[in-house]
């Protein structure tokens, strides 16, 4: 899918912005914040309702202002479609083709992006969360009914934590039968996700090792799923579920599911996050981003958006590069850079560049 233009009102720092984009590359180019995340952030927006750089909604509202609007026509193999989104006092609200999208999660599958950001670089380091976190954006946007297991296991474990304390401020005459409905439902749905997550990862890893030795010519990259439900069967869940029970009370959650899950990042087996170097975390995270590609291909018979924010600030001139030749032209690309002489030249062909200085964005022609 191609994003053809994006309309802005009141977002970031702009205040209103019309631009027409390439098909293939489309470079950013402009000094430190001068608004260049801004702008692929609201394509991140429009795409998936929530920033990647904050919770708080209202900041992406231009100071002083009270509304912002993003709008894009975006094309796929069988039509073109216009998508809005709104922020107002009164919430949040989408539309395709003007038409009101009530269900987020019926919206979040629709335009497919995979971005790269200088945050990323900290995934293999970070909590387990964080890692959950980028799964679960990732495969939300190919499944929704992922998130809506999602939403329902999330509240599950609310429900089940919340009748734990009472169990535990109770001493007696307390239902253990209702605890037994929540905790069956939890395997149900918790094992609906598990399935996904596992076979998400499996398809990570047919393109994971190939992608890694040619950004960084390193044989062996290979992710591991780390869960609970591996290799168990649901009734041997309920049997662990009963065995954790006294401990779970104690504590008032809910020890053991798939709200523990993590993925770990393996180089010849040693573990990315103690072993590789930083540049080799960077680049892992990288390849994980790239490997999405085909997996999107497949399922949706469209490519997604890709936007890299400030690869070259993040990676040595060459391994970035590297990235741009895997890119295959087929898949819409923003790159975001405060120099355009990072970029190999013959990369340079059948792009379309944007520079950005005081809030104004400007299309450029490039000139050798
Ligand atoms: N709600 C807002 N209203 C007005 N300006 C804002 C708002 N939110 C952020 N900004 C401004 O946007 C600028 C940051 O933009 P952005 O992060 O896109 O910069 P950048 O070009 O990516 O810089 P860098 O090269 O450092 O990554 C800051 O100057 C900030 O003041
Ligand atoms: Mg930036």
């Amino acid at each position: 899918m191609q994003i053809k233009d994006l309309k802005l009102i009141n977002f970031r720092n702009y205040e209103r912005a019309n631009l027409q984009f390439n098909d293939h590359l489309n470079l950013i180019i402009g000094k430190n914040g001068m608004g260049k995340t801004n702008l692929v952030e609201a394509i991140y927006v429009l795409a998936l309702t929530k920033s990647f750089r904050t919770n708080n909604d209202s900041i992406l509202i231009k100071k002083n202002q009270e509304n912002l609007k993003i709008a894009a026509q975006i094309k796929d193999e069988i039509n073109t479609k216009e998508y809005e989104l709104l922020l107002t006092k009164e919430g949040k609200k989408v539309k395709i083709n003007r038409t009101d999208i009530s269900r987020l999660s019926d919206y979040i599958s629709k335009i497919n992006v995979i971005l790269f950001s200088p945050n990323d670089l900290k995934i293999i380091k970070d909590t387990p969360s964080i890692r959950r976190k980028m799964l679960n954006i990732e495969i939300s946007q190919l499944d929704n009914v992922y998130l809506k297991y999602l939403q329902d296991y999330n509240k599950l474990i609310k429900q089940r934590n919340a009748y734990l304390k009472t169990m535990f401020n109770s001493s007696n005459n307390i239902s253990k039968e209702y605890l037994a409905v929540l905790t069956n439902k939890l395997i149900d749905i918790g094992f609906e996700i598990y399935e996904k997550r596992k076979e998400y990862i499996k398809k990570i890893n047919d393109n994971i090792a190939d992608l890694f030795f040619k950004i960084a010519n390193l044989k062996g990259l290979e992710i591991y799923y780390e869960t609970d439900y591996e290799g168990v069967t649901k009734k041997g869940l309920e049997e662990l579920y009963t065995k954790s029970l006294d401990k779970d009370i104690l504590f008032g959650q809910t020890h053991l599911g798939i709200h523990h899950d993590d993925i770990v990042f393996k180089l010849n087996d040693h573990n990315l996050k103690e072993y590789g170097s930083e540049g080799q975390q960077k680049n892992a995270i990288i390849a994980f981003k790239l490997a999405e590609i085909p997996i999107f291909y497949k399922k949706r018979k469209e490519y997604p958006i890709l936007i890299l924010d400030d690869l070259f600030s993040e990676l040595d001139n060459e391994k970035a590069n590297n990235i741009l030749k895997l890119l295959n032209g087929k898949v819409q690309t923003f790159i975001t850079t405060t120099e355009l002489d990072n970029i190999n030249e013959k990369y340079l062909q059948d792009i379309k560049i944007f520079t950005i200085k005081d809030e104004q964005i400007e299309e450029v022609t490039y000139e050798k």
